[in-house]
């Protein structure tokens, strides 16, 4: 059985990876006497620089409860990790540090990025298993990840507070919530918060439409609407543009996300008082919900399970309330983003919110 376990965090961090790696280790701890836990600083980093360092069985203890990673994170990405940068080869330095620290296996807890990277390190003849975490919750192949539910937690709390205020001074409250591609955070963030409107990437807005629902509350006597804008949202006319044409257009225009936009032309159309609240990396820190300290409990001894059986190039998920395994092969590359015939967005739709659609 392996007994020598490399584990590292990467990418950007979220609540509940140290909650897993605690998992990952009280598990393996339960099963072999002699197991021996390596922790990689910084992610891929840490794998490419070869800096690691021996874990004791407390250093595992009291960290289910904290935020963050103890291990360190960065954003090494996948699509440089061929591409030799000052004679470099990334590749061949976590294969050769992966040799010298004598690792039987390596454990990556990350997003969609450090999937990838896991996947060609499996391909390269490495022990490698996934665990997904993402505040997104857009990874292929699992129902959720860990660190989705606290960030919906921390911002219905947001969207909660907005809506006292946006009530007291009949304000249009335009509420910006991460998720570059897929909008699930943004989705359960507001029908969590009772949100009027909700924007997403996956369904284009079209600016008329929104100012409609606004009207149609105020007509209704709502003198205020909560809008919750996916950080990645754009209108029907940027969904005709390629990536790069709507990143240089927007630049030309001062913006960056389509939030502040979509508050002046609330404002210029309507004459409504708006305001833009972009909460940011605050739905990312601190510590774990009780939903996410369990599901990363769950991976964390799942993870420890493949170990033990040699399972490896694979990637934890929760499917049906199981937890459960994909193919690294099957998951690298792909996003999970919102159907378009989700129940959800059905759900939401049925409770009179606007996609602006
Ligand atoms: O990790 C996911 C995420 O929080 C996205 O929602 C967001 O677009 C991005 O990371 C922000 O990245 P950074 O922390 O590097 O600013």
């Amino acid at each position: 059985m392996a007994k020598r376990i490399g584990i590292l965090t990467a990418g950007g961090d979220c609540p509940g990876l140290n909650a897993t790696i605690r998992g990952v280790a009280k598990a393996m701890y339960q099963k072999m006497d002699n197991v021996e836990m390596v922790g990689i600083v910084d992610g891929y980093k840490g794998l490419i620089e070869g800096e690691a360092h021996e874990m004791k069985q407390s250093d595992f203890s009291g960290i289910l409860t904290r935020g963050g990673t103890i291990l360190g994170t960065a954003r090494t990405p996948y699509s440089m990790m061929r591409v030799k940068e000052n004679d470099v080869d990334k590749v061949a330095l976590m294969k050769a540090n992966y040799k010298k620290l004598k690792l039987d296996c390596l454990l990556t807890l990350g997003g969609n990025g450090t999937h990838k990277t896991a996947n060609l390190l499996a391909q390269e003849g490495l022990h490698v298993i996934g665990l997904p975490k993402t505040i997104d919750n857009d990874i292929w192949g699992t129902d959720v990840t860990f660190g989705f539910h606290t960030a919906v937690d921390i911002g219905t709390e947001v969207v909660d507070r907005i809506h006292t205020t946006a009530s007291s001074h009949k304000r249009v409250m335009v509420v910006e919530i991460m998720g570059n591609k897929a909008g699930w955070l943004t989705l359960y963030t507001g029908i969590a918060g009772g949100a009027d409107i909700i924007l997403i990437p996956e369904i284009p807005y079209n600016i008329k439409k929104v100012i409609k629902a606004v009207e149609r509350r105020a007509d209704r006597g709502s003198g205020f609407s909560v809008i919750t804008v996916a950080e990645g949202a754009y209108s029907a006319a940027e969904a005709k543009l390629k990536k790069k044409e709507r990143a240089e257009k927007r630049a030309k225009e001062g913006y960056t996300t389509a939030t502040n936009r979509i508050a002046q032309e609330i404002n210029a159309m309507t004459g409504f008082d708006t305001r833009v609240v972009v909460p940011g990396h605050f739905l990312r820190g601190g510590t774990p919900s009780s939903y996410d300290r369990v599901l990363a409990s769950q991976f964390g001894v799942y993870a420890a399970e493949l170990v033990s059986k040699g399972v490896f190039g694979v990637a934890v998920a929760e499917q049906n309330d199981k937890v459960t395994h994909n193919l690294l092969a099957d998951v690298a590359g792909k996003t999970k983003f919102v159907p378009a015939d989700n129940q959800m967005v059905a759900t939401a739709r049925s409770l009179g919110i606007s996609f602006g659609d």
